[in-house]
């Protein structure tokens, strides 16, 4: 597996890293999983060379982070780089954001808030300190808290030991540069998959002039580009919304994903190993986040890291995803 360093903290990051939105269960991702199929899933892909593991108090109710922590128990803690975030609560005030079954969320990236939420995720994950923290959604009004402040208390947590690096997620370019006003920012954390290039046009060009990693989440637009999914899937949970899963959008993806089967065969891999191969080939300080569900899954997707696609086929590929933009 190929090492990332991460920005200027001396540690290295796996290209590809775990996510575990979909290990935590609950109403918003699609319900709860085995939890010995989690720990194995999360134990495998340490074995598969994946040293970067993600995750989030807001991924049902703080369980995701309670799953880690029982994985870790059973992995070396010095080969593991735990990234969690702040910035999502749910026993405090804040800005509205989702509801999740009965229960509110809120955008809170107050030092105050940031103080608790890091001894409760310390204490779910069962370490003694976060390799990477990051701000998970950033601020809004009415209940506002300017980066200067959020980054005063991410800064004070690195110098007590309890954090190692600063990331930031779902941020714009003037995020990045506030960010970088006030200390060192090593990872960016955005959407990106095939079927959703936006961070091409500002995100990846900043990070990349700023030598910060752009860490990738729903780089299989959710489980959408690996031809497991068929026709006449009804889709739940938080797939539900999502605009590639609407019906004459879905069965449009999973015609292209059809017209791949020469290149899973010139490359001898499977689509889903295809289309993480092809995030890999726009630029060398992008991880990717599998939101790998079973030990089958990680053991197929990390395949990708052994891939180096022509370029002819990686325009090909382009190509085929930007037909389908002018049709949904
Ligand atoms: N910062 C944010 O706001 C944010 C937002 C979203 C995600 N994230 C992070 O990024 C991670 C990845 O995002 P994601 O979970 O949306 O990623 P994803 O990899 O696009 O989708 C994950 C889903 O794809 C399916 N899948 C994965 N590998 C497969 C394979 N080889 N074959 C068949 N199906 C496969 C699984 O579905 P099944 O379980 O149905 O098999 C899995 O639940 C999350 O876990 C989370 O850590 C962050």
């Amino acid at each position: 597996m190929k090492m990332i360093p991460l920005g200027r903290t001396g540690l290295d990051i796996s290209q590809i890293g775990l996510g575990t939105w979909a290990i935590g269960g609950g109403p918003a991702w699609n319900g709860d999983l085995d939890l010995q199929v989690c720990i194995d899933t999360i134990i495998e892909a340490n074995r598969c060379g994946i040293n970067l593991i993600d995750t989030a108090p807001g991924y049902n109710f703080g369980n995701s982070e309670t799953i880690v922590g029982k994985a870790l128990g059973y992995l070396k803690r010095d080969q593991v780089i735990v990234e969690t975030k702040c910035g999502i609560v749910w026993e405090r005030e804040g800005s509205l954001f989702n509801k999740v079954g009965d229960r509110q969320l809120y955008k809170n990236l107050s030092p105050e808030s940031i103080r608790e939420e890091i001894e409760a995720s310390l204490r779910r994950l069962n370490i003694e300190a976060v390799d990477i923290y990051m701000t998970h959604w950033q601020s809004v009004p009415p209940y506002f808290t300017p980066i200067a402040e959020t980054m005063d208390a991410l800064n004070a947590l690195k110098k007590e030991g309890k954090i190692k690096a600063i990331g930031a997620a779902n941020v714009d370019a003037s995020h990045i540069e506030s960010y970088l006003k006030y200390g060192d920012l090593d990872i960016v954390q955005a959407k990106y998959s095939l079927l959703d290039r936006a961070v091409e046009q500002d995100l990846l060009p900043l990070c990349r002039h700023h030598g910060i990693v752009l860490q990738v989440y729903s780089p299989l637009e959710q489980g959408l580009l690996t031809g497991t999914i068929a026709r006449d899937y009804v889709p739940t949970g938080a797939r539900a919304n999502k605009l590639w899963f609407q019906p004459g959008n879905m069965t449009r993806v999973i015609a292209m994903l059809e017209q791949w089967q020469p290149l899973c065969q010139k490359y001898q891999c499977s689509v889903p190993t295809l289309a993480l191969a092809w995030i890999l080939a726009q630029s060398n300080l992008i991880s990717i986040l599998s939101g790998a569900t079973s030990p089958q899954q990680v053991r197929e997707n990390v395949e990708a890291a052994n891939i180096h696609l022509e370029e002819g086929d990686v325009a090909l590929m382009r190509e085929m995803a930007e037909a389908l933009d002018k049709s949904h």
